[in-house]
């Protein structure tokens, strides 16, 4: 019995080197750590479960048969936990045929994310490879086939999480494109349709893969990618707080963790965040980390779109999204980029059953050119429809403007907005002073007194949040410093929420 063990133990000992030490080593070389050890630093120590780690291609084309076959076949998978909670996962190995994909190899992943749908977990990938094996031709497209078919199934009903630690071409990237969120690592990953060698060939264009599809251009230009790290470690490290985040499904609440944060703290310093002067902007980033508890909040899509903030934080310890205009940037405007954003992050809370505190300070859509050719209506359209058919708990602040219809769009009380609170600050109003005077009192333009005197009017009467307060649009006038108590009584009270939409077989958003 001893020698069969043993040589179980070498066949392991084998298939744990994939494609050999040379090749870890120029890995390691390129500031990369292999599948395996990612797969050790993504989950708690000990706690991973391998599966298929002998298994191999069937592939007889180019030689292949002869002496090129690796156990493991360029993907390591399997369950592990993530702070006790399940997750299952699959990290490509750069080292076996630059982590390409084969019909066998495919098997294996499908495996895994079947596992994760019919128990329940969510899943996470790590890649670092270069498509479909070029040596398996149509097999290995079919595999990929079979993959994004489960990535769809699997879409919204348990949490999909695709990190890029390596250069990542076709199917390695539309698989993490039908993912909930991508996540990156700067200087060393890629993602492209096509590199820059066939880019090259077809258009005549001379781009390096950084300036093709790297991280500082998927953070920001194209924002395919919610976030990126400056090297496996914190990628990894990162994914580990993202997780304690998440719902296990759609049918699962979302998690409860212990906090020392008062949820009755006042924090007096918000009574002066808004500045006297409407057209200063403040940091709404302040304003989240004095709400939420321990002021941990996991940014998404920080670097794209800066003009609003979404991510994720607690009350209580129990996960909540956060959105939020920022009037840092662009005053806070609605434009394209920041409607499609915070549409995508409200629908994937209403996907989860993760609560929704909306910050207003907006006001209004962009106007020009460039954003009606760009379809700003289209995009624009796709948060309103977002906010409105979203049935978790949704909680709102105005702390300033709520103009126009970027206030009816911010989880408005018109769109079903649970509890809407104001700050004292507030204006809510179909636009601001200066334009409303220059539409409604044209025939006074000439006259500078009429108009300052026609302007105050306009703000004694419109821009404060009473108007709205009078109609019940907003539930109740609050002081600043209460914010987080009063957040946190309303998730409280929301716990156990029920809404539903009436049946369908799936909407139509505006695409
Ligand atoms: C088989 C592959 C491979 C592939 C890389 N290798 N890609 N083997 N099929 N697709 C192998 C290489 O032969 C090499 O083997 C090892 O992996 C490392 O590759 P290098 O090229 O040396 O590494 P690097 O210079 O870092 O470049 C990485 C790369 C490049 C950018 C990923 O290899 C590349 O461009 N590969 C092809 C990408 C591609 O076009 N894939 C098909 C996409 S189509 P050795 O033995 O030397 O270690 C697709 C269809 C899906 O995916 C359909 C979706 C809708």
């Amino acid at each position: 019995m001893k020698h069969i063990i043993e040589a179980l133990d070498h066949r392991r000992e084998a298939a744990r080197l994939g494609g050999g030490q040379k090749r870890i080593d120029a890995q390691h070389g390129r500031g990369k750590l292999t599948a395996r050890e990612r797969i050790e630093l993504l989950l708690d120590h000990g706690s991973f479960e391998e599966f298929d780690m002998f298994v191999q291609h069937r592939c007889a084309d180019f030689g292949m048969d002869k002496d090129e076959k690796i156990p493991g076949d360029g993907v390591v998978t399997g369950w592990g936990t993530v702070n006790g909670r399940t997750v299952y996962v699959f990290a490509k190995d750069f080292t076996v045929f630059g982590g390409s994909l084969s019909d066998t190899h495919a098997q294996k992943i499908i495996k895994i994310q079947d596992m994760a749908l019919r128990n329940r977990a969510p899943i996470i990938g790590l890649f670092d490879a270069g498509g479909a094996r070029i040596q398996e031709g149509v097999a290995a497209l079919g595999g990929y086939g079979e993959v994004f078919q489960r990535n769809v199934l699997s879409s919204g009903v348990i949490p999909q999480i695709s990190v890029i630690m390596g250069p990542c071409a076709g199917g390695d990237v539309y698989s993490p494109a039908m993912t909930d969120f991508i996540f990156m690592v700067r200087d060393r990953s890629y993602m492209f349709v096509t590199g820059p060698e066939v880019v090259k060939t077809v258009t005549n264009e001379t781009v390096t893969a950084e300036e093709l599809g790297g991280a500082s251009v998927h953070t920001t230009k194209s924002s395919i990618a919610d976030r990126a790290y400056d090297n496996d470690v914190e990628a990894l490290l990162q994914m580990r707080r993202l997780i304690d985040f998440l719902p296990q499904s759609n049918t699962d609440p979302v998690p409860e963790w212990p906090t020392f944060d008062d949820s009755e703290r006042d924090d007096y310093s918000l009574d002066t965040l808004v500045p006297d002067n409407p057209n200063k902007p403040y940091d709404v980033k302040e304003l989240i980390a004095k709400v939420v508890d321990e002021g941990d909040f996991f940014e998404i899509q920080e670097a794209h779109a800066k003009n609003i903030v979404v991510g994720f934080g607690r009350m209580e310890g129990h996960t909540v999204g956060i959105v939020a205009n920022q009037p840092m940037v662009l005053a806070g405007v609605l434009d394209i980029d920041a409607s499609r954003k915070a549409a995508r992050f409200v629908r994937f809370c209403d996907c989860f059953n993760i609560p929704i505190v909306t910050f207003v300070d907006v006001p209004g859509f962009l106007p020009g050119t460039a954003q009606e050719y760009g379809g700003l209506i289209k995009h624009g359209a796709k948060l309103l429809y977002a906010y409105a058919e979203a049935t978790v708990p949704k909680v709102t602040i105005i702390t300033r403007k709520g103009f126009g219809g970027a206030y009816v769009v911010m989880a408005s009380k018109h769109l079903r907005g649970d509890v809407n609170y104001a700050w004292p600050s507030a204006q809510i109003a179909v636009m601001g002073a200066k334009g409303a005077v220059e539409i409604i009192f044209r025939q006074d333009l000439g006259d500078p007194e009429k108009i300052a005197q026609r302007t105050k009017e306009y703000e004694d009467r419109f821009l404060s949040p009473f108007v709205a307060a009078e109609r019940g649009y907003v539930d109740e006038v609050i002081h600043p410093h209460v914010t987080r108590k009063r957040i946190a009584r309303a998730l409280g009270m929301l716990r156990h929420k029920q809404l539903e939409n009436p049946w369908k077989k799936h909407d139509n958003i505006p695409l």
